[in-house]
């Protein structure tokens, strides 16, 4: 079965062709991230209009890409929720009217599940149930995949996301949006010990996160350097704060597997390229010996190939949408409601 996926929830105009979830026979990518960093960050109304000229584009690219014309296409999945309102209007918007034109069903995907969905294509033989750490510019979870279409949030950031704590405190060393990818590549030069960060405690859950302090404390470093005239060396500055940030992360996922019993540790989200959160993963699951999947790095951040392996899973379910399909800014992974 082969599906062609439309991605539109940010900065991403992307458009992909997927076949029986796991294959992909093309996935193009159109973004508006070099204009976004102008601002420091993504501009809502700059994105929705990038998306309106690029994915139309994109969708010819795609087909001709794959060899296929949309009358070879089986569904249309598109990312309905969550993300930025306008964007997704956008993509559903035009994954819809072509669906309809088409008379292909319409499948409407949870850009989340999308996410976790990436490690399908990569990693054949991977199939649910397993625990999964998503960690996106957005969101923060630890979610029990039950199955391809079930599942169940076991810890959650109560703050910021640790994508959006990364780019952050970036930021305040004067890297370009995102700054998680530039904070990740100065911190391998760095001295994880060299800066002593606070450890954020959640009282109430020992499965959710808290970046805020963490991030507030990196600032207040930058800020108090910068009037006393001290100077930091930021190498040290990002490997002490991202040692904390994947500790915080790799030690509530560890402690979720432990205590529900699960032997197969699986990451995703944009985060999940970051270069010491797949070392700590990596050694903490060959020493507790579980098996840890992770997308590769062309997988982890936004794409639509992810939409169509997710897309599938959908589908075989029996999740389709009618045209009066709307999108969502927030809707929570384990509660789609289209
Ligand atoms: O999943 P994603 O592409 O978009 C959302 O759904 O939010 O995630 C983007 C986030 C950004 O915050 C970006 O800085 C972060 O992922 N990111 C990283 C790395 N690569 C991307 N954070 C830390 N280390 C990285 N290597
Ligand atoms: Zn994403």
């Amino acid at each position: 079965m082969k599906i062609l996926a439309f991605e539109s929830s940010c900065d991403e105009t992307a458009a992909a062709v997927v076949e029986d979830g796991r294959t992909v026979l093309s996935s193009v990518i159109a973004s508006s991230l070099e204009e976004q960093r102008l601002y420091g960050g993504v501009v809502p109304e700059i994105a929705s209009r990038r998306h309106a000229e690029y994915i139309s584009d994109v969708t010819e690219q795609a087909l001709a890409q794959a060899g296929v014309t949309v009358a070879d296409i089986d569904a249309v999945a598109v990312t309905a929720a969550p993300g930025l309102i306008g964007a997704l209007l956008v993509g559903v918007n035009y994954a819809k009217s072509l669906a309809y034109a088409a008379g292909k069903p319409l499948v409407p995907v949870h850009h989340l599940r999308g996410h976790i969905a990436a490690n399908y294509l990569a990693h054949t033989e991977l199939k649910p149930p397993f625990l999964c750490l998503i960690v996106s510019g957005g969101h923060s979870h630890i979610v029990a995949v039950e199955d391809y279409t079930h599942f169940r949030v076991i810890g959650r950031t109560r703050d910021d996301a640790a994508g959006e704590c990364f780019d952050k405190a970036a930021r305040a060393m004067g890297m370009p949006y995102p700054g998680g990818v530039a904070l990740d590549k100065l911190a391998e030069t760095g001295d994880p010990t060299a800066y002593k960060f606070p450890r954020p405690h959640v009282d109430g859950s020992e499965y959710d996160f808290s970046f805020s302090g963490l991030k507030t404390a990196v600032i207040n470093l930058l800020h108090h350097a910068e009037q006393t005239g001290e100077a930091l060396n930021h190498a040290d500055v990002c490997a002490s704060f991202r040692d904390r940030v994947v500790e915080m992360l790799c030690t509530n996922t560890m402690k979720a597997a432990d205590a529900f019993g699960y032997d197969t540790v699986v990451l995703a989200g944009g985060v999940s390229a970051n270069a010491e959160l797949r070392r700590r993963m990596t050694a903490l699951c060959e020493a507790s010996g579980r098996q840890l999947y992770m997308p590769p790095l062309s997988l982890c951040g936004d794409n639509a190939a992810m939409i169509g392996a997710q897309g599938y899973y959908e589908f075989m379910a029996g999740n389709v949408a009618d045209t009066s399909l709307n999108a969502a800014p927030t809707m929570p992974i384990d509660k789609v409601d289209w």
